[in-house]
């Protein structure tokens, strides 16, 4: 008989605390262009999510697929390098089970981060943009099925899915480093091919303010699973149709690039802070 999801997530745990001992209050979900933070944290364990019973693994490149745990600053943190997205023809719930593995870890915050087409007029490549709420227009959801009652309700509420005190941490963190960082609804489609311009003004029009493949479907598990989550998106390439180039992979992986130091401040005096909140 197959495993259930909940004693794959066990079995992936235990897998993960036979290589560490360092039991993480905090996680990180490293999108695009931007995994190189993990290479940052003190004292860690770099694992290859090969390695990891039940994980998926990535074929994007920019996605390393690696979890890497240590510290920073003191503060326990598992962080993702790269993840899977559905496009890549894994079902939304299984995209997901790196998040939920997190959770069962024991972290109580879960930080998401991802590259994103801007559309709201004042979101340029290079901006940073808290994630204030989200919006599934994908057609598919992490939650189908089977609810597993020890992993969380079969209906849970979303209304503080992105936790108020979080994004308020976050956005005095980015003052008080004065890392520039706007405030925003994302949007997730399935991809993987980039949206038409008609679908960005239908996007505009329904109150989207920056649209990406990823993301929400980790959001939803971790909130299922009573973990508070902030997000990030890195604006790499304004949406389609605002500006007049087409839209492509290494422009995306680029713009990451180019905010990684700006991207690295913020999270390095963020996630310490988000350890400390009770
Ligand atoms: N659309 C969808 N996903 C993305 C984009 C975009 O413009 N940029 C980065 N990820």
């Amino acid at each position: 008989m197959s495993l259930s999801l909940y004693d794959q997530m066990q079995q992936t745990v235990e897998v993960i605390r036979q290589k560490t001992s360092i039991a993480p209050k905090v996680g990180i979900i490293l999108g695009s262009g931007l995994g190189a933070f993990a290479d940052s944290l003190e004292g860690r364990t770099v694992i290859p999510y090969g390695e990891l019973p039940h994980f998926p693994t990535s074929s994007v490149p920019g996605h390393a697929g690696r979890l890497v745990v240590g510290t920073l600053q003191g503060a326990p943190i598992v962080a993702m390098q790269g993840r899977v997205h559905m496009y890549e023809g894994y079902p939304p719930a299984q995209a997901a089970f790196p998040a939920r593995v997190l959770c069962a870890l024991g972290i109580r915050s879960l930080v998401v981060t991802n590259a994103a087409g801007g559309i709201r007029a004042d979101l340029a490549p290079g901006d940073l943009m808290a994630i204030s709420d989200h919006i599934n227009l994908s057609g598919a959801h992490p939650l189908t099925g089977h609810n597993d009652d020890r992993l969380g309700p079969r209906f849970p509420d979303m209304s503080t899915a992105y936790d108020p005190a979080l994004l308020k941490l976050l956005q005095t963190t980015a003052d008080r480093l004065k890392v520039p960082l706007k405030e925003g609804v994302y949007v997730w489609l399935s991809g993987p091919s980039y949206e038409t311009p008609a679908e960005i003004r239908f996007l505009r029009t329904v109150g989207v303010d920056a649209v990406g493949m990823s993301t929400v479907p980790e959001v939803i598990v971790a909130s299922h699973m009573g973990v508070r989550v902030a997000g990030i998106s890195c604006i790499t390439n304004l949406a389609a149709g605002i500006g007049r180039k087409p839209l492509s992979h290494s422009e995306v992986a680029q713009t990451a690039d180019r905010a990684r130091d700006r991207f690295t401040s913020l999270l390095t005096h963020f996630l310490p802070a988000v350890a400390e909140q009770p």
